[in-house]
């Protein structure tokens, strides 16, 4: 069965252009993304590789470890490297998994063989600290992600663990939250003294106190 939001992302053990890892020793008391990629040089990915690199500092802020998987190996990984650091103006400066034998590729469900039989789908986890999977995306091989998207759900999860609160539609960080149903208008009082909006009895609006 395909992993689901809540399962416990699979451990497991690979090589990667940072050496080899253990994957829930790499990833600690970290947040984590892994995400894969369809093949190394390619156009799409490189783009992909070289603006996800670029987000470090704000992965860094956020306390999440970035790494990336293909099922092409080390030797590809460091050559297509110095074309993402040419073409992209900035190097990878995360792992990236070389995963020929397709160990972790299908342990996480990246391949979709109705899609292709041989490349990894654009899959993205994204791992909490407790190692839980908080979201799950696919894409396919032709779109490239957006990883500002990526940085806006961390925000939302880590916002959702430190206060009772779910995020709206297009939601950004500063933005009005929403109080989750299951606290009563008597707890949201002495929870957010700062005050809420009551729409609807079940539509509760209040600005984030951090
Ligand atoms: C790309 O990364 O450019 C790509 C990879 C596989 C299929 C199509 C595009």
């Amino acid at each position: 069965m395909a992993l689901q939001l809540g399962d416990i992302a699979p451990d497991f053990e690979a090589e990667t252009t940072e050496g080899k890892i253990r994957f829930h020793d790499w990833l600690g008391e970290s947040w984590g993304v892994l995400f894969s990629h369809p093949k190394d040089y390619t156009p799409v990915c490189t783009t992909e590789l070289g603006y996800t690199a670029k987000l470090k500092p704000q992965f860094e802020k956020r306390g999440v470890k970035v790494i990336g998987l293909s099922v092409d190996p080390l030797a590809d990984h460091y050559g297509w490297s110095k074309d993402i650091e040419e073409t992209q103006g900035q190097a990878v400066n995360f792992p990236m998994i070389a995963d020929p034998d397709r160990k972790v590729a299908s342990l996480y469900g990246m391949i979709h063989p109705n899609a292709s039989d041989t490349l990894t789908v654009r899959s993205v986890f994204i791992i909490d600290p407790q190692k839980k999977i908080r979201l799950t995306v696919t894409y396919p091989a032709s779109t490239g992600r957006n990883f500002d998207e990526i940085l806006r759900v961390i925000d939302s999860l880590q916002l959702t663990d430190r206060q009772k609160l779910a995020t709206p539609v297009n939601w950004r960080p500063g933005d009005e939250a929403i109080i989750v149903p299951t606290v009563k208008d008597e707890e949201a009082k002495k929870l957010f003294p700062q005050g809420f909006k009551a729409l609807k009895p079940y539509l509760r609006l209040v600005k984030p106190s951090d």
